[in-house]
């Protein structure tokens, strides 16, 4: 028996295997309405028939401003979740979990497509002003958006978005929530001492800057079902060691006040805070230790994600195997591969550990 395909079973939610489709953002709600497309059906579709245990929706926003670029999926309204009940039907129907990942990128919203430049949409041109923390916008090389601070206000209403949001991604089918809470984006720029400078109640040492995390998440924990996981994706740290920054000991810290408010699952991933924040290591498995050390050190019962470099089956059943990580995370192997799965039973011999869909046996051999 492989570890990577012995189930994870969290609440009553029983994910088959531990490979789980990395959040990827598509940029292709082409009509800048996050509306979902039939990109994201087949995207997300293929990947269920390739064997994922859990199929990660890309960032999705639960406001407009929230979104990364004009071509980001949300889920503000009614309409958005209608347009995704028909995927996590379908992936539910390939005996993969169909997950979303709410999310609010904060003072790195409104900027164009990673293959048109990532630089910042002018509201003239179909952005909008962005919110952070602070007026301190992200620091573009070119001239920098306006950025508005959020007054406490403003931050309960960005609560009541994720609550909302995750009330009607509920409705949408979906059986695991998970809260962005990293890179760089909103929730992140609070739990930063580099971009949270505020004097307030959401600001200063650990309890303030952790406020917004902890209040987004216990908003999405009060609406999503008691059988049902809830996951944070956290960057463990803001690999800016010269300077006052986040840290792995902040993870962990923070790992087990959410668990304390219901989270089932941190996802650890890293960096994004800062245009200088970068690896301290690139390659294989590059972020898993974060993982691994808050799996050690926290001593909440909750399941942990590594995430960064797995691209080969022998990797993904290591992490786990090794108990690493609950989870092996896999990002862009799944643009390469969508059958990453299929392939690893293959590859590690457990092909009669897995289902597998019936269409593709003569390929596969389970
Ligand atoms: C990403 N990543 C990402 N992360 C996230 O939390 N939400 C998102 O929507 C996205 N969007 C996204 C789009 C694309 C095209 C890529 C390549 C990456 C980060 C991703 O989930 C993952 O953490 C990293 O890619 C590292 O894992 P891999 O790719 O080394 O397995």
């Amino acid at each position: 028996m492989t570890a990577l395909f012995s189930s994870l079973n969290l609440r009553e939610t029983s994910i088959p295997n531990r490979v789980m489709v990395s959040p990827m953002c598509q940029y292709s709600c082409e009509q800048r309405d996050g509306l979902a497309t039939e990109w994201h059906r087949t995207h997300l579709g293929s990947r269920a028939v390739g064997g994922a245990g859990l199929v990660m929706s890309e960032a999705t926003a639960v406001e407009p401003r929230g979104r990364i670029s004009p071509e980001d999926l949300g889920i503000w309204s009614d309409e958005h979740a209608e347009a995704l009940e028909p995927i996590t039907e379908f992936i539910r129907e390939q005996g993969s979990v169909p997950g979303i990942q709410l999310a609010h990128a904060g003072r790195k919203a409104s900027t164009s497509r990673p293959w048109e430049d990532h630089g910042p949409v002018a509201p003239e041109d179909g952005g909008w002003t962005v919110v952070g923390p602070t007026d301190e916008p992200w620091p573009y090389d070119d001239e920098a958006p306006s950025t508005e601070r959020l007054t406490p206000e403003d931050i309960e209403s960005v609560v009541g978005s994720f609550r909302t949001a995750a009330e009607r991604a509920l409705a949408a089918g979906f059986e695991v929530a998970e809260v962005h809470a990293a890179h760089g984006y909103l929730i992140h720029e609070f739990l930063s001492p580099v971009t949270n400078t505020r004097g307030d109640a959401y600001g200063g040492g650990f309890e303030g800057r952790t406020r917004l995390a902890r209040e987004v998440t216990a908003a999405v924990r009060e609406v999503w079902p008691d059988d049902k996981p809830v996951f944070v994706r956290i960057s463990a740290t803001d690999w800016l060691p010269d300077r006052e920054s986040w840290t792995v000991a902040d993870s962990v810290r923070l790992a087990d006040r959410l668990a304390d408010l219901g989270a089932d699952l941190i996802d650890v991933s890293a960096g994004g805070i800062h245009p200088e924040s970068s690896p301290e290591r690139a390659g294989p498995n590059y972020q898993v230790r974060y993982a691994e050390r808050v799996r050690e050190e926290t001593d909440r019962e909750v399941a942990v994600g590594a995430v960064g470099g797995i691209t080969t089956p022998e990797q993904a059943e290591a992490v786990v195997a090794n108990e690493r990580a609950d989870m092996a995370i896999v990002g862009r192997e799944h643009l390469r591969d969508p059958y990453f799965t299929l392939r690893a039973a293959e590859a590690l011999d457990a092909t009669d550990e897995i289902e597998g869909p019936p269409q593709y046996r003569r390929a596969f051999g389970f």
